[in-house]
């Protein structure tokens, strides 16, 4: 339905583009003198910016009836509402419950979920309090670090967090095992005293194969320092499958929950944000919940024209579909963001990296972008070259601060900030011939796109709102193009096959290897492991 809608638009915003051809992001400053008061967004502590794009008013009015005429509102009230969105999967889409306030309701199946939300984020604060004060003691005593052991949205939430948030850490330290490579947890074991460590298993399903073998790896090795006995006092829980946690031998006190409505890459809100919540504490962990319903609220009430998530997808929509520009960079001007763009990468690709409708039909135009970034500025000493210079234009999103945490080294912020404006600058500019007095090498394109958000600081409940925002933004992408955001069927095959792989890897035999390649690898893979 929306993709037909967003066919018969497509056509219309190509003409705006053609219209603008011979049009650079310069022309239109000099045709607008307030073009940055036109093409720029508060809300809270953000600023969004986003006059840096070759787009004019009329295009913009054509992006916003698309999302008028695809049903963004609707598909957004029907979210929020607990409707069944997800509908491959038969699910409601409820991550933005969990950051709800208690006096509100939201309905799935008949029951309002609010309460039960709030009775876990209590039990949650009540075992993080006895952590941290270190009232819940392990075979060592008070608990001196944690380790995360998760994949996916069950790792990458918060990881991120974890270290976007380091100036407010008042807890044990926490560290991240994901990976299913053994180098990841042994590295992690053999730096820690396993004596006072805590390991959180965070997995949605909690049969996750690499999740599952860390789990159980840590526990082997655990059980040799402190006894099978109390090694079970090392372990907590974070699932929607109780029955697993329990076989797994964590008992229900040490089991937080959460429900098949919360997908993994938004579960960070969910007590898959144990971590964070033990790192930071009960009032910074109830601030990002608030962050992240302040901008629920912006993205319900805000009219399109205005609303800074429907405004970031309408301009990517209008890179990938209409300037056809097949990637996209998310360029932090913040070193404590530097697992940001890791995030976004499961958040945009696995949500949006699809090529059917909802209804099945083959796309015929281009869906979710290759997401990649850096924080800015090391980002400027590797790949930057290619953004200024390259054959392929890539839009970015460039995020700065007003104020770091450090303030007795304020002259490193104002470098970075002088840094951050810059590259957006010379990207839009460019560098004529004439001006690089004839050196080919020296010229730069320029009219290349750039958005900024600029917030006031780094705190929890900024942090809270950039990722509802980014949140939003995926989602009402994917409403115009017609997908379903919330399925992940494409992780599926590789895992199926990896587990008729399996055997023959145990067997050392590759007779059942379906293709020459497989086999051959196979093969050598044998050889090599008995030279
Ligand atoms: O990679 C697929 C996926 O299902 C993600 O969507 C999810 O975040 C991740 O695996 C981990 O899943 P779980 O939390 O169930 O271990």
């Amino acid at each position: 339905m929306n993709k037909a809608v967003f066919d018969r638009h497509l056509s219309e915003l190509n003409q705006h583009h053609d219209r603008l051809s011979d049009t650079s992001i310069v022309d239109l400053f000099e045709q607008d003198p307030e073009r940055f008061d036109h093409f720029s967004a508060r809300n809270g502590p953000f600023l969004f910016d986003y006059s840096k794009n070759c787009i004019d008013a009329d295009a913009l009015n054509a992006l916003l009836s698309i999302a008028e005429k695809t049903g963004v509102a609707e598909y957004r009230d029907r979210m929020f509402a607990g409707d069944i969105i997800n509908e491959t999967e038969g699910r409601a889409v409820l991550h933005t419950a969990l950051r709800c306030p208690e006096t509100e309701s939201v309905y799935v199946d008949g029951q309002d979920v609010i309460p039960k939300i709030h009775q876990v984020i209590r039990l949650m604060e009540d075992f993080c309090a006895k952590v941290r004060s270190g009232e819940y003691q392990v075979t060592g005593g008070q608990v001196t670090d944690i380790v995360n052991i998760g994949i996916g949205g069950s790792d990458l939430g918060p990881r991120m967090a974890v270290l976007a948030l380091s100036p407010f850490v008042t807890g044990p330290k926490v560290h991240h095992v994901s990976n299913v490579d053994g180098a990841d947890l042994s590295d992690m074991m053999k730096n820690l005293d396993l004596k006072t460590t805590l390991f959180v298993v965070a997995s949605k399903t909690f049969t996750t194969q690499e999740t599952m073998t860390n789990a159980h790896s840590a526990r082997a090795i655990l059980e040799e320092v402190v006894g099978a006995d109390k090694a079970a006092d090392h372990f907590v829980a974070l699932s929607s499958n109780l029955e697993a946690t329990g076989a797994f031998g964590i008992p229900p006190e040490r089991t937080f929950g959460f429900w098949n409505w919360v997908g993994g890459r938004y579960s960070v809100w969910s007590a898959v944000g144990l971590s964070l919540m033990l790192a930071i504490g009960r009032e910074n962990f109830r601030a990002f919940l608030r962050g992240g319903h302040d901008m629920d609220c912006h993205f319900r009430k805000a009219p399109l024209a205005k609303n800074i998530p429907v405004l970031m997808a309408l301009i990517g929509i209008w890179h990938r579909n209409v300037c056809d520009y097949p990637a996209y960079a998310l360029l932090p001007y913040d070193d404590r963001l530097s697992r940001l763009a890791a995030w976004l990468q499961q958040l945009d690709m696995e949500s949006n990296g699809k090529s059917v409708t909802m209804s099945g039909e083959a796309m015929n135009c281009n869906t979710g972008p290759i997401v990649f970034g850096e924080p800015g500025t090391n980002g400027q000493h590797a790949f930057y070259q290619l953004i200024h210079q390259g054959t392929t234009v890539i839009p970015c999103d460039f995020l700065i601060a007003a104020k770091s945490h450090e303030p007795e080294m304020d002259h490193h912020h104002r470098l970075l900030v002088a840094n951050c404006l810059a590259q957006s600058e010379a990207l839009m500019r460019g560098r004529s011939l004439d001006e690089a007095q004839g050196n080919h090498h020296r010229v730069f394109s320029g009219n290349r796109p750039s958005n900024t958000l600029l917030y006031e600081v780094l705190d929890p409940h900024t942090l809270g709102m950039l990722l509802a925002l980014f949140e939003h933004k995926v989602f009402v992408q994917g409403v115009i193009w017609g997908i379903n955001s919330f399925d992940q069927w494409g992780v599926e095959l590789g895992k199926e096959l990896a587990k008729t792989l399996e055997p023959m890897i145990e067997s050392g035999a590759n007779d059942a290897a379906n293709n020459g390649s497989t086999a051959g690898l196979l093969s050598t893979f044998f050889q090599m492991r008995k030279d």
